[in-house]
């Protein structure tokens, strides 16, 4: 049995960080200060110290003191402050075990997971490879066999299609294959195909030259070479034109890149993983998509099914969403959901997946004061189709987008979510979800009462 884990982290911004580790299975204690530290380390065998940056330079020296009584222990600094690349730029000196996070959930997991199995070989048999994969926990089949792939080839360099409809976790599996395999400490650069203009999307993928064109005043580095040894993410890739997808083709069978305006090709290392949720095969019958780039980018394809179509996970990831902002995570007390609100989760159709479940249920959470969830604050599209409530009150029901984007809707409905959303968003701080919201307190205290959401939060003075 591995011995815990300690961290020691005064922020408070981890949190959650150290409670998904315990859920994993390697108990971590979390102490928020140096001193503390010392005295819990005295009395108590730890595996290894994690210890936030902004900690490092205490006054008293006792992080010294840490490595002078425990001098074999394996300590590793963390922060999303500066990166290793400014350290690297001469700003002070990097620790050597220095560990960059993100501020993104589940990267910075693997992060952690990944430099923990590093130093400690006991972990590296204890966690098995399928757990790394993080909160993908399936009981789909379809899903375990995407899992199961992206466990099989997150070390090599081969292609990777992704295909699932809009909210599926695309992005997400991108992140996996890239944060749970051996480059998870080289660069992921993603880029929105469909976000880019055609006329800069070349110079965004590959560069440019000073001079190359009206307004390339300085030289510029493409995605590209910045993902050089890492993943390039190309999302939306059946919106890339066709003159750009001839020249990813020459990328993936040349390994070079060659900037706009430039004439000198530049060698680049790069594990290219697309996402679309268009049917490829149809843009090539009418000649929008290159069958050669199809044939080149999906050497592994990975459907991912709609969340209607792997009932099996929609509770679990409900409860996972709602774990997500429980106590531990420093909001409320723990949710569970009611059976009747499981019920309407289970029988609404998801048409924004997995995207629209997370919004629901962390919208939820705050509406929610207690411990049990009721259908009354599940948003209207949700509990629409048994509850009548919705008629009820006068609002027409929102007509449902088919991609979980915001969909034509009465104004009044889409002030009473945005409303709920700022809220969601800063908690049950009225003044802040006020102040984004662009109204006074006294306003959005108004607001809350005509749309009836004053009674469930806590709303501090
Ligand atoms: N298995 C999962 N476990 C936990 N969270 C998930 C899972 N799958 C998706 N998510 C979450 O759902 C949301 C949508 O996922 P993601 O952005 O990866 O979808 P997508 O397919 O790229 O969507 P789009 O086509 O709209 O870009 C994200 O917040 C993501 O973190
Ligand atoms: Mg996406």
């Amino acid at each position: 049995m591995l011995s815990t884990i300690l961290a020691i982290s005064n922020s408070g911004k981890y949190h959650h960080l150290f409670a998904a580790l315990t859920d994993l299975g390697i108990k971590t204690d979390h102490v928020p200060s140096c001193s503390e530290a010392l005295t819990v380390l005295t009395t108590n065998p730890y595996a290894a110290v994690l210890m936030e940056e902004v900690l490092l330079g205490n006054p008293t020296n006792t992080v010294e003191k840490i490595h002078r009584i425990k001098p074999q222990l394996p300590f590793v600094v963390f922060g999303n402050g500066p990166t290793a690349g400014d350290y690297k730029q001469g700003q002070s000196e990097i620790p050597s075990n220095y560990l960059p996070l993100t501020g993104v959930e589940n990267v910075d997991l693997a992060r952690l997971l990944n430099r923990l199995k590093e130093l400690l070989p006991e972990l590296r048999a204890e966690v098995l490879p399928g757990k790394d994969l993080l909160w993908i926990k399936s009981n789909n089949q379809a899903m375990i066999d995407v899992i199961s792939l992206v466990d099989i080839i997150k070390d090599d360099s081969s292609t990777v299609l992704i295909q699932g409809e809009n909210g599926t976790g695309k992005e997400f599996i991108a992140w996996l294959l890239h944060y749970s395999g051996r480059r998870y400490t080289t660069p992921y650069v993603a880029i929105n195909c469909a976000a880019i203009p055609e006329t800069l999307l070349e110079s965004e993928l590959f560069g440019h030259e000073k001079g190359s064109f009206t307004g390339a005043t300085e030289k510029r580095i493409g995605k590209f070479e910045l993902a050089d040894k890492g993943t390039a993410f190309l999302d939306e890739i059946g919106d890339m034109p066709l003159s750009t997808q001839a020249k990813i083709l020459r990328v993936l069978e040349k390994g070079m890149v060659e900037r706009v305006g430039g004439h000198r090709n530049i060698p680049v290392d790069v594990r290219i993983v697309a996402a679309t949720n268009q049917n490829l095969q149809e843009k090539i019958e009418v000649g929008l998509f290159r069958r050669d780039l199809y044939y080149r980018i999906n050497t592994f394809t990975l459907k991912l099914p709609r969340l209607a179509e792997r009932p099996e996970d929609i509770l679990p990831l409900a409860k996972h969403f709602l774990d997500m902002i429980t106590p531990r995570r420093g909001q409320g007390t723990e949710k569970r959901l009611s059976q009747a609100t499981g019920q309407l989760l289970m029988d609404h159709d998801w048409p924004g997946n997995v995207r629209e479940l997370r919004n629901a249920m962390e919208r939820v959470a705050i509406l929610t004061p207690g411990d049990v969830i009721e259908p009354e604050s599940l948003p209207e599209d949700i509990r629409g189709k048994r509850d009548h409530t919705s008629a009820a009150s006068g609002h027409p029901k929102a007509s449902a987008a088919s991609d979980g984007r915001v969909p034509i809707m009465p104004l009044e409905e889409l002030e009473r979510m945005t409303i709920v959303e700022a809220l969601s968003k800063y908690g049950a701080d009225a003044e802040e979800a006020a102040r984004q919201l662009g109204i006074s307190k006294a306003t959005l205290y108004r607001k809350l009462k005509k749309y009836g959401i004053v009674r469930r939060l806590t709303v501090k003075n």
